[in-house]
């Protein structure tokens, strides 16, 4: 863990908790050294970092207000289910649920996919990685990566963009929500759990456009007290 400055997705005080490893996984492909990392480094705290993030949405009427506007639109689209990408303990999921969405979780942590699921035990959560879905060419209606891309190095960002276009239909949507550059170039940062990147909301819009989406909308929302980083959210669509 790097840092000191607490920063909402960003936490001090984590400690090193492990669950079991989880009953049912999805198959993996070979991980990258990177991905090992990130969910080693997930796995260590899993349990402190859910009891932080446990209400992620409450308090935040900015955020909230734009999953929920994301919920809409895909079921204006004519639905389909919702994969939460990077889903960490679930509550983002469970929130598009009672939203009325069919939704799931994927993770890389077996560690917070175990606190997900005990959490939220009528909800589906698997283990895997969003750059490799075991899901067929447009399955889905949606997809939200809450802060889930943040540790992917940025010449991959590409990559993960066209397996969300793969697997969603076309008129899907995507949310991702992320801390932003504030004009300056893309950064890694000291995030509590493992290497992040800042990233400007408008390279992030271009990188989708060239993975097949195209911009429905955008929120900045500038940081609370205790948060370093102005925050992201970009809505685009399938085209
Ligand atoms: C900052 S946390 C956000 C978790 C959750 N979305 C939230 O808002 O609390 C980043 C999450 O992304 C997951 N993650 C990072 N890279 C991933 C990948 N390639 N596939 C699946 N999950 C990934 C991590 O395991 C971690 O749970």
């Amino acid at each position: 863990m790097h840092g000191a400055t607490p920063v909402a997705a960003d936490h001090p005080g984590l400690v090193a908790q492990r669950f079991p490893p989880p009953v049912r996984s999805l198959p993996m492909p070979e991980l990258s050294s990177h991905l090992t990392t990130t969910a080693a480094a997930y796995d260590a705290v899993a349990v402190r970092y859910a009891d932080l993030v446990r209400d992620g949405l409450a308090g935040l009427p900015l955020d909230r207000s734009f999953v929920a506007a994301f919920a809409e639109c895909v079921r204006a689209s004519g639905a389909g289910p919702v994969a939460d990408l990077g889903c960490g303990p679930g509550y983002v999921a469970a929130y598009l649920r009672d939203q009325g969405r069919d939704v799931f979780g994927i993770d890389l942590s077996p560690s917070l996919i175990e606190i997900a699921r005990t959490t939220y035990p009528g909800l589906r959560f698997d283990v895997g990685s969003m750059d490799a879905l075991d899901l067929a060419d447009g399955e889905l209606g949606g997809i939200v990566s809450w802060y889930s891309v943040i540790h992917t190095p940025p010449a991959e960002l590409p990559s993960y963009l066209a397996e969300f276009r793969r697997v969603l239909a076309p008129g899907g949507h995507v949310l991702l929500a992320f801390f932003e550059a504030e004009g300056g170039p893309v950064t890694p940062f000291d995030h509590k759990v493992t290497t992040a990147y800042r990233w400007p909301i408008d390279e992030i819009a271009q990188l989708a456009g060239k993975a097949g989406f195209a911009e429905v909308g955008r929120m900045l929302r500038e940081p609370r007290e205790g948060e370093r980083f102005r925050r992201g959210h970009l809505l685009v669509r399938a085209v």
